[in-house]
């Protein structure tokens, strides 16, 4: 008999399943193609002996030894709530179902109640690292109770990526919180992955570099502090030629990105508990107006196109100083990801481990990095970590980089290098050390028209006025 249950044997589940075979594991299939089920089994190889076809839901639960683990890897959205209603039925008390995909947290919140009602453990799990690391070592971030996190464990550290030998997958709180990390985990991508953008179209348009002369300096990065899977994918997309004409596959892809959800929810989440994340913002707004690409071919027309070029006396230590400013950008992005998920763990009372999430996050995922060690580290230490940015080492870190994130957010604006990302990067940290703000005028100005109340800084008091005369 089997030991787990996987529904939906799309490019995730299907690698899910053929990595758990791997290690060992007798896992029962099901899709609602049953040609697919058929067609994934008998394609699997040596490793089929471990799979089990199951053409029902009746037959799937039959081939499951209980209390039953059941994955799903469905769509994200209604087809969980269909998926799993139909399963309902041939479930017993104390099955589990295990939403594997990108579920917003808050639904699972709601699942993982209603199911527990009815006796079934519902658990949400984000997994990450695409279709490769489904195969061969994921990061998993799994949500529920302890109790559940130790039914699952055993499985789910054997599929997982290892770092160091530890592997990649934990409980990092109850019902929500696995999905909560892991849109936490897509919004820092999104931020991420919009400041490469941005770095990148300063050497192309500022710098006039081609892409393998690109691909050289991300591949030199990716020796360096910026070590990462994006960072060294990357260099490879930058290199990479078109069969059909020969020439630079990057130039000939259109430039409109699409997205899923997960980093917009990060974004609406970080608005929600009232963390600034302007970076992920950013990068989220940026991504929505690329995809307005009649608006900015109009705009280009109205208003002609910056001069985009960056007269540069030393190229490479310009280079250089791009690293530096990426990195600084880096810190900010990162510590305003932490920051939400900090506040989510104390809003919902999630205990999250936030030392742990940095620790799974260092293999498997779409954000693997070497500076995510360092992060771990910064959490190891028991330091209070309320900003990482002031918390060693990105403290000195910091200290070190911004002002290459300044000259370098100065560069391209000048030059009219749309450079969303690394600027909120940049606000973000001036805000960050500026003890007197200017929100002492939007006191002032709430306080005359609505009359909000103010505190002063020279005497105690909440709720004083103005002498506003507004004749
Ligand atoms: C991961 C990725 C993945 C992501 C898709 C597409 O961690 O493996 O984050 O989960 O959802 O690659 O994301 P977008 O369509 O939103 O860019």
């Amino acid at each position: 008999m089997a030991e787990i249950g996987l529904v939906g044997l799309g490019v995730m589940g299907s690698n899910l399943a053929l990595n758990m075979a791997e290690h060992g594991h007798e896992v029962a299939v099901f899709n609602r193609t049953t040609e697919k089920t058929d067609a994934f089994v008998g394609g699997a190889g040596g490793l089929a002996k471990k799979l089990t076809a199951t053409h029902t839901l009746p037959e799937l639960a039959k081939a499951i030894r209980g209390p039953r683990p059941i994955i799903m890897l469905v769509q994200a959205g209604t087809a969980v709530d269909e998926q799993a209603e139909a399963l309902l039925p041939y479930l017993d008390r104390g099955d589990m179902l295990i939403d594997a995909g990108n579920a917003n947290y808050r639904d699972t919140r709601r699942r993982a109640e209603a199911y527990a009602a009815r006796g079934i453990d519902f658990v949400g799990i984000g997994v990450s690292g695409g279709e490769e690391g489904a195969r061969h070592g994921p990061s998993i971030m799994a949500g529920g109770s302890e109790a559940s996190w130790q039914r699952i464990a055993p499985v789910l550290t054997d599929i997982a990526a290892k770092f160091n030998g530890e592997p990649c997958a934990a409980r990092v709180g109850p019902e929500g919180a696995g999905h909560f990390v892991k849109t936490m985990h897509n919004g820092i991508e999104y931020a991420d992955m919009q400041m490469i953008a941005e770095v990148y179209g300063i050497m192309r348009d500022g710098l006039g570099l081609s892409p393998s002369a690109m691909a050289d300096v991300f591949a030199l990065w990716n020796g360096g502090r910026l070590k990462s899977y994006l960072i060294e994918i990357t260099a490879t997309v930058l290199d990479a030629l078109d069969p059909e004409t020969g020439k630079p596959l990057v130039d000939l892809i259109l430039d409109s990105a699409g997205q899923k959800g997960t980093g917009r929810w990060a974004a609406i989440e970080a608005q929600d508990m009232g963390v600034p994340a302007t970076v992920i913002e950013a990068a989220v707004a940026a991504r929505v107006q690329s995809s307005e690409r009649e608006v900015r071919i109009a705009g280009e027309k109205l208003f002609g196109a910056a001069k985009r070029k960056i007269a540069v006396a030393d190229r490479e230590a310009f280079i250089d100083n791009l690293e530096t400013a990426l990195l600084a950008g880096k810190i900010a992005a990162y510590a305003q990801g932490f920051a939400v998920m900090a506040k989510a763990s104390e809003t919902w009372g999630w205990q999250t481990p936030l030392g742990t999430v940095a620790k799974i996050w260092r293999a498997g995922c779409i954000i693997r990095s070497a500076f995510l060690d360092d992060i771990a580290t910064a959490y190891a230490s028991g330091a209070p970590v309320g900003n990482l940015m002031m918390v060693a080492p990105f403290d000195a870190m910091l200290k070190e980089t911004h002002d290459s994130l300044r000259r370098v957010v100065a560069d391209a604006v000048l030059a009219g290098i749309p450079v969303p990302a690394l600027s909120a990067a940049l606000a973000y940290f001036d805000l960050a050390r500026t003890a007197r703000s200017t929100a002492n005028l939007i006191q002032a100005q709430r306080d005359f028209f609505g009359a909000h109340g103010f505190q002063r800084t020279d005497r105690p008091g909440t709720g004083l006025h103005g002498p506003w005369s507004k004749g």
